[in-house]
């Protein structure tokens, strides 16, 4: 393939990767915005095999049958509810692949550039390394953590601050070295690098507590993207640099919407320690007060079938029960019955970005049923039974009611103002972010205990039965 043909092929893949990120921004449209995708990457793909600089085949194909077969692999057995691990292994390649690549590019004696030209190429090589080092430690902390191969509970060093900026002071000062150098003592100075930065992204996110790791994994795939364009420029690929460039910019996006739905300041993720183990409560706020009220799935089902208008919130018990298919039977039969049923999705419920969505959209809920938090949020009030399936942290009014909770000031989905809310989850254990929730002792709040799978299809039985 000559030069030109593949500058067009490049345009026409970068042209497809935009239409995949605008594709991607809405349930309805996220499958073609896929499509998209996988369109401009195998674009992508064969124009750079097929491209002029690629003299050899053979250990290509054998890469990409080794690499697609592990992907193939992976994706197929990877349950929902560990995407968020198989995304954090993810950036851990593409962080190792900008270290492997900046290295290749150091040993490649082919390379001949003087004054300016070197430098500049030393700086992209030395970045290069640098945030791939970064992305690789700190997604595989991540991969760890998220895994529960890890504690979720944040590791807070002595004057972790200072090491920190210790550290940026030692990456800058052997840069200065690094390019003033040759040869071996240029190699140290990599190496020397090369170890700082593998260092910084263990101790960041080590230090990052379970309830901010969703803000981390977007954020490192926003590390990721900068990896990619860092080695886009190394191999004077146009195409990795503007493609890590959507990576990088899109998951730094994602990054501060998480961190305005979860009201967190993006500078204090990064400072870490917020969060503790799921299940256990967090430490600060105050003990809620009042009676536990269950109910039984009979009784679920009457107050179902007298209501005007429901609204179901669905959070990661659903999930991890698969219920989303029994949701949409009692939807569809409480629809039937002239009940107006909505979903309200909270932009962190679950356990990664538009999980809710996912799930929905796999049990095919209509899409026009299914509300923003910010669409709904308002609703509440005139609302006669609002349903929390697996849900916790997101409709914890300590969040408005005690400025001292850990989670004081995330944006929550008011279901206390329904006229009667009720929780289904198995016990009165915390959310994720390990604190207590006052909605369950609530005057108007029921408690429906067990399974939300089982639980859903008892629902579902009585209310056939009536
Ligand atoms: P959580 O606060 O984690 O609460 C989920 C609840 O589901 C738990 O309290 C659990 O209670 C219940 N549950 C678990 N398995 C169940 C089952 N089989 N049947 C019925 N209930 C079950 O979830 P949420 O309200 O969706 O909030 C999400 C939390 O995760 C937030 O803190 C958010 O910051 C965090 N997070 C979000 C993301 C993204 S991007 N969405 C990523 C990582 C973390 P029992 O054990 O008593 O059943």
């Amino acid at each position: 393939m000559n030069e030109g043909l593949m500058t067009v092929s490049y345009i026409g893949a970068t042209i497809l990767f935009i239409l995949s990120l605008g594709g991607l921004s809405n349930p309805e449209t996220a499958r073609r915005g896929n499509l998209y995708g996988m369109v401009g990457m195998a674009i992508a793909i064969l124009a750079t095999v097929l491209g002029p600089k690629v003299t050899s085949y053979l250990p290509i194909l054998i890469a990409m049958a080794v690499g697609g077969g592990i992907g193939l692999f992976a994706a197929a057995k990877v349950k929902m509810t560990e995407m968020p691990e198989l995304v954090a292994l993810m950036h851990s390649l593409v962080g190792l692949a900008a270290v492997l690549v900046g290295y290749a590019n150091f040993f490649d004696t082919t390379i001949k550039l003087e004054g300016v030209e070197k430098t500049i190429h030393e700086v992209e090589m030395y970045i290069g390394i640098l945030i791939g080092a970064v992305t690789f430690s700190g997604s595989v902390i991540a991969f760890g953590k998220l895994s529960g191969k890890i504690s979720g509970k944040p590791m807070l060093l002595p004057a972790r601050h200072w090491l920190n900026l210790a550290g940026l002071i030692g990456v800058i000062y052997v840069g200065a070295l690094f390019l003033h150098a040759e040869g071996q003592a240029a190699l140290i100075y990599l190496g020397i690098m090369t170890g700082i930065a593998l260092l910084f992204g263990i101790h960041m996110v080590m230090a990052i507590g379970g309830a901010d790791m969703p803000v981390v994994v977007s954020m490192l795939n926003s590390y990721s993207g900068w990896a990619a364009s860092a080695t886009g420029f190394m191999l004077s690929n146009d195409l990795l640099i503007v493609t890590g460039a959507l990576v990088g910019s899109s998951g730094a996006i994602l990054s501060y919407i998480m961190c305005r739905a979860m009201n967190r300041h993006f500078l204090s993720v990064i400072a870490g320690g917020f969060g503790t183990e799921g299940g256990a409560p967090a430490a600060g706020g105050m003990q809620p007060e009042g009676e536990v009220q269950p109910i039984s799935a009979a009784d679920t089902a009457e107050l179902l079938r007298d209501a005007g208008h429901v609204i179901i919130v669905p959070g990661y018990g659903m999930a991890v029960a698969q219920a989303q298919h029994t949701v949409f039977e009692i939807t569809k039969l409480l629809r039937d019955k002239g009940v107006d049923v909505r979903f309200a999705i909270h932009p962190v419920a679950g356990r990664m970005p538009g999980h809710m969505n996912v799930l929905l959209a796999e049990a095919k809920v209509p899409y026009d049923i299914v509300m923003e938090m910010d669409e709904i949020n308002d609703d509440f009030p005139e609302t006669d039974v609002a349903m929390v399936i697996g849900a916790n942290d997101i409709v914890n009014p300590a969040a408005q009611e005690d400025p001292n909770s850990p989670i004081a000031g995330m944006p929550v989905l008011e279901v206390w103002k329904a006229k009667t809310s009720i929780v289904m989850k198995r016990s009165m254990a915390s959310g994720y972010a390990g604190v207590d929730n006052p909605l369950f002792y609530k005057d108007n709040n029921r408690m429906l205990f067990g399974d939300a799978k089982k639980m859903l299809d008892e629902v579902l039985s009585a209310l056939k039965a009536g």
